[in-house]
């Protein structure tokens, strides 16, 4: 195992994620986790991340006391990537001070000759871009290091001190800008620390189902809301292969999804993952309660309401029905989720489990006590996509793009009830993601949908003036949705869907693009 402690690093699950890449499994806690627990997780190598931090400023955060021995008396393995650096350079008696010049960007980086720890044959003796982002610099390093790599300005870009197993990179190994990152971590991780690339999603998936197995017992009941996206359709196949039909899965259509889309998630449930699943069309219950209702916070929480209610209903109706109340829910919580739960001190970063609960279902109710099966909560996005291709998961559905909980209420700005609207977007929607996947766009695009505006403009259309509705495409590419640029589309592409949309979507006469970026705007309208 390797360990990551954060301290609050932009990178840290990027660091996370390459290790993995290498088919090595790491596992990211909090900076300042007590010595005991990462005792217990018997790591054979320990990253200390970077930060926002001077290590000089007061509050700064460090591991805990007694570390170094630890690792020194475990022949643990220790690599400092930059504040990490610093801090095995200021906690083994060197001094780190503000260097002369500040390196932020891409820098290079000159190899000393010779065997070392840190960089392979190949790498020895020569040049390197890498990425470097710091004010502070090790001026003096600790007795018994060397210096490994040196930026072309002079300052200590990598140090070592095999014998006690000590290492330091002042600059960003993990980023693509820094081209032969990946190639230092695996030489450092398989060639120097000897551990083994054996880490696999099938050991992952074994490794689940024995957990799960062990934690339910046979007399006990398990439900799941699905809601069509990838991780929880994961969750609950996997979940289901543990315990089969002792799960229990809702799909609910609360009228605010997309063209065709229940019956289309429905057979994947159904035919392809042989998934129990209940369908409840609370169409109507939805959108009378959505009637007349513009504000769109308002609309989040009346959704979330009735989401609860039906869902309650449904754990009383299985209590019937089996004879016991549900003891446990499956939810897709994934990795980014629990590490950003528990933030490191001092790096100011906030709690975004609460971000993101709003984002789902909008909690669930509390007397149900229910205890929580998140079997994809050590794994990223990517991840997930892998363990949901051994589950036989189709891949055209593994590949989906996110689709908010609240649906198209958040796409159709204001009253969604009002008129045809749901149904104007649900075609021009259609058309606009089938003319992405025809274009064979679909994959470089993180997300695209269309958004209906509550207002009319005048038209031509067959020699008639017309007073009809205006639609907006949005299509993005990102990482993860906090920030997101606008997807370029070549102009065949725009003329050819805007007819489309035109010709066949009756009450459409204007269709606009929004190429605004997040900032200063979110994805969704709403
Ligand atoms: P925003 O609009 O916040 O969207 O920039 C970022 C990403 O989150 C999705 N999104 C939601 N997902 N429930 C969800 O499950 C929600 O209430 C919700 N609001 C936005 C959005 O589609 C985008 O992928």
């Amino acid at each position: 195992l390797v360990l990551i402690l954060d301290f609050g690093s932009q990178y840290t699950h990027l660091i996370t994620r390459r290790i993995r890449q290498l088919s090595v499994l790491s596992l990211c806690v909090s900076g300042t986790t007590p010595l005991d627990a990462i005792a217990k997780l018997k790591p054979r190598v320990v990253i200390l991340s970077g930060g926002p931090h001077s290590v000089h400023a007061a509050g700064a955060p460090s591991f805990s006391d007694g570390f170094i021995e630890y690792a020194e008396e475990n022949g643990v393995f220790v690599l400092g990537i930059c504040y990490g650096m610093q801090l095995i350079v200021q906690k083994l008696g060197g001094v780190v001070a503000v260097g002369e010049k500040q390196e932020y960007g891409k820098m290079e980086i000159a190899v000393a000759e010779g065997e070392c720890g840190l960089y392979g044959p190949e790498a020895v003796g020569g040049h390197q871009t890498v990425w470097m982002s710091h004010g502070d610099e090790a001026v003096k390093l600790p007795e018994g290091f060397t210096v490994v790599a040196r930026s072309l300005q002079g300052s200590v870009a990598a140090i070592e001190n095999r014998s006690r197993r000590f290492f330091g990179l002042q600059y960003h190994p993990e980023v693509t800008h820094s081209p032969q990152g990946m190639d230092t971590l695996r030489h450092f991780l398989l060639d120097v620390c000897g551990i083994s690339a054996d880490w696999k999603m099938q050991d992952v998936l074994e490794e689940e189902i024995k957990v799960i197995k062990g934690m339910v017992r046979p007399d006990e009941h398990v439900i799941c809301a699905l809601s069509g996206g990838v991780d929880s359709t994961v969750a609950a196949t996997l979940v289901h292969k543990a315990i089969g039909d002792r799960l229990h899965c809702v799909f609910v259509d609360n009228g605010l999804l997309r063209y065709k889309e229940r019956e289309r998630v429905m057979s994947t449930f159904q035919s392809d993952l042989h998934l129990p699943v209940t369908c409840i069309d609370a169409s109507e219950q939805f959108l009378s309660k959505l009637k007349g209702v513009k504000d769109p916070e308002m609309k989040r929480k009346i959704i979330g309401r009735e989401f609860i209610c039906i869902f309650d209903d449904f754990a009383q109706e299985l209590e019937q029905k089996v004879g016991k109340r549900p003891t446990f829910l499956v939810q897709g919580t994934l990795y980014p989720d629990v590490i950003e739960s528990c933030p490191p001190p001092g790096s100011g970063m906030t709690h975004s489990h609460t971000i993101k609960s709003h984002h789902n279902v909008g909690g669930l109710p509390k007397d149900m006590k229910l205890k929580l099966i998140e079997p994809l909560k050590f794994l990223f996005k990517d991840e997930v996509r892998k363990l949901g291709s051994i589950l036989n998961v189709p891949e055209l559905f593994l590949r989906r793009h996110p689709f908010p909980g609240p649906g198209l209420a958040v796409r159709v700005l204001g009253d969604v009830t009002e008129g045809n609207a749901l149904e104007i977007l649900r075609q021009v929607d259609e058309i606009f993601i089938q003319s992405i996947r025809d274009a064979g766009l679909y994959d470089s695009i993180w997300q695209a949908f269309a958004v209906f505006l509550p207002v009319q403009s005048v038209g031509v259309q067959g020699d008639q003036r017309t007073h009809s509705h205006v639609v907006v495409l949005r299509a993005i590419t990102s990482e993860d949705g906090m920030t997101a640029d606008w997807y370029y589309f070549d102009h065949k592409f725009l003329v050819d869907v805007v007819r489309k949309i035109c010709n066949n979507v009756r009450g459409v006469n204007r269709v606009c693009q929004d190429i605004t970026s997040k900032p200063p705007a979110t994805v969704e309208w709403e």
